[in-house]
């Protein structure tokens, strides 16, 4: 039976499917990303826009991508530049699908990194070496971990051998076929949900229980109504909008290919509509209820909310988590470090293989690859874009590939997708493709959502992205303009970005010779980053390129 589904590269079943798609939005994005937007924009301020935009931008992008992918699926494209070129009629679409390729590569390459850290905090936890560590401590062991000459096992090159053994587990699954990513999903997934209940109950039950002297303020709830308690004060502020959109597409893992891909290894008759709603709300409730029940309170419930507020970020996950658990004494510290980093491993592991079957989807396609050769040489690609992020993961490598990647280019690819589907190949069709074998009604409105909202936010984004002017102050600029001063980018703009001016800024302001050094070697590995990033799309390009050639020989033999 398994043998049989990998030979026809279609789903098992439905509840397969809608696993491994849950499996490839439920990411490090729902627990370590959602938390700190929230938090950063405002707790209560976010939740609204963050909610909006999974209905008008989220919803549209899901059905677009599924019946896109179900449709290119039709005619044996599995990859968006073949989609994507069925679909339109220009011969530019196939390079618009490059995006969906591309950020797959480069986007993986840092993120089996962190997926790393979680399966090495795992054997951490199990051989207690948190145990009877400061905060202090266990936040300096993640340095000492990051940076490569300090081994914390006795392992020489510790997370370069961690980052290594992901990779080739990613990839051993990969050379499975869609078995493969259908059997992790259903071990992960489930596992994964029922790790972070048992952690939600023990943050919702922590209460103030935590308070020390140190931190007379803790209460876990302070936590909990920061982020539920809506406030309306903020909705007209672009800013807190961006970073809604921005969490809405990370977590749904749209404008990347990946659930294109998926969905290509659809039959034409499957459903899109309802299992794409599926597998979009249990991302929303793994996000919105495990995902702002566990961090948040914990830290809030010990530290207090001010302390929260002050160190939201990346590193609570790693640098506090571990310290925090150790206060419920040495068996539950254990079982919940366990459970925290096990949860993250598997949220990472199911997302991270949906990143590698564009690739494997395109090779096969327009080169014959099979499994294994596709699985291995994505491996290949990921180590190459990947090794100089752990190796400079201090110097600002992760970031860059981050915000051109993780960020930027999904935003891009998303717009352009949009206006292919509304615009090119036509509302009336794509609807057509949303809506056949539907098992449920979808809301007419939905048409009129996906033909002019949607693409419109997404410009939006796009600008407000790009021309994001000084402070984030909108209103004060839009009032300078109006009283004919010019508009003042802020350093977070697009277009600053494109030239380190941030950078640059920092070593005209810097002091000492040393600061000098470290702005001067930021931007040459940001510059390093940027050139492998870029040789990574022209690679793809010149592939869709030869593709397309081989493809036009056979179509005029
Ligand atoms: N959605 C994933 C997360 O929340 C990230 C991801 C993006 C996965 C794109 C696959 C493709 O972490």
């Amino acid at each position: 039976m398994e043998n049989k589904t990998l030979a026809k590269d279609a789903w098992g079943s439905r509840l397969g499917l809608i696993l491994a798609m849950a499996g490839n939005a439920v990411g490090l994005g729902n627990f370590l990303r959602f938390p700190v937007q929230a938090v950063q924009n405002g707790g209560g301020a976010f939740i609204i826009p963050y909610l909006v935009c999974f209905l008008i931008l989220g919803i549209p992008l899901l059905f677009i991508e599924w019946s896109s992918g179900r449709f290119g699926g039709k005619f044996g494209n599995h990859s968006t530049p073949f989609i994507l070129d069925t679909m339109g009629k220009g011969r530019l679409w196939k390079y618009v699908g490059v995006f969906g390729i591309f950020t797959n590569i480069a986007v993986v390459a840092y993120y089996t990194y962190i997926e790393s850290w979680s399966l090495s905090y795992v054997l951490h936890t199990i051989l207690g070496t948190f145990e009877g560590m400061s905060q202090t401590q266990v936040a300096q062991f993640f340095d000492d971990y990051i940076s490569i000459g300090s081994s914390t096992t006795g392992i020489p090159f510790e997370p370069i051998v961690f980052y290594v053994l992901v990779l080739i587990l990613n990839v051993y699954i990969l050379s499975k076929g869609l078995g493969g990513i259908e059997k992790a999903a259903k071990i992960g997934m489930p596992l994964l949900i029922m790790f972070g209940i048992i952690l939600a109950i023990k943050a919702l039950t922590l209460g103030e229980s935590g308070k020390s002297i140190q931190f007379p303020d803790a209460s876990a709830w302070d936590g909990l109504n920061f982020l539920w308690t809506p406030q309306y004060d903020s909705l007209l502020n672009p800013k807190v909008w961006l970073a809604a959109a921005g969490q809405i597409f990370f977590t749904l893992s749209v404008g990347m290919g990946t659930i294109q891909c998926y969905a290509s290894y659809l039959k034409a008759n499957d459903d899109v509509a309802l299992n794409s709603i599926s597998a979009g709300f249990m991302n929303e409730f793994v996000e919105v209820v495990l995902g702002s029940s566990i961090v948040i309170p914990i830290a809030a419930g010990f530290l207090g909310l001010d302390w929260v507020l002050e160190n939201a970020g990346f590193g609570m996950a790693f640098q506090t988590m571990p310290f925090l658990f150790q206060q419920w004494g040495p068996v539950i510290a254990a079982f919940s470090g366990i459970f925290w980093f096990g949860l993250l491993f598997f949220a990472g592991i199911t997302s991270s293989l949906a990143m590698g079957t564009p690739w494997m989807g395109f090779m096969k396609d327009e080169f014959g690859w099979g499994m294994k050769r596709g699985a291995w040489s994505f491996g290949l690609l990921a180590l190459i874009m990947g090794l100089p992020t752990v190796l400079f993961y201090h110097h600002g490598y992760f970031d860059e590939y981050d915000y051109w990647a993780g960020t930027v280019s999904l935003v891009i690819f998303a717009l352009l997708e949009s206006i292919l589907f509304s615009w090119v190949f036509g509302i009336n069709k794509g609807w057509q493709e949303i809506t056949d074998g539907a098992d449920i009604q979808v809301p007419v409105i939905y048409k009129f959502i996906i033909k002019y909202i949607t693409p419109l936010l997404l410009l939006l984004v796009f600008i407000g992205a790009l021309v994001t002017p000084h402070g984030n102050d909108w209103m004060a600029n839009i009032n300078n303009l109006l009283s004919g001063h010019s508009w003042e980018l802020d350093d977070s703009s697009i277009i600053k970005k494109l030239s380190l001016y941030e950078y640059k800024n920092q070593l005209m302001e810097a002091k000492t010779q040393l600061d000098r050094e470290v702005i001067e070697d930021k931007i040459f590995y940001s510059n390093f980053a940027r050139i492998q990033l870029v040789s990574l799309f022209l690679f793809i390009v010149l592939l869709v390129y030869y593709a397309n050639t081989r493809r036009t020989k056979l179509f005029t033999k």
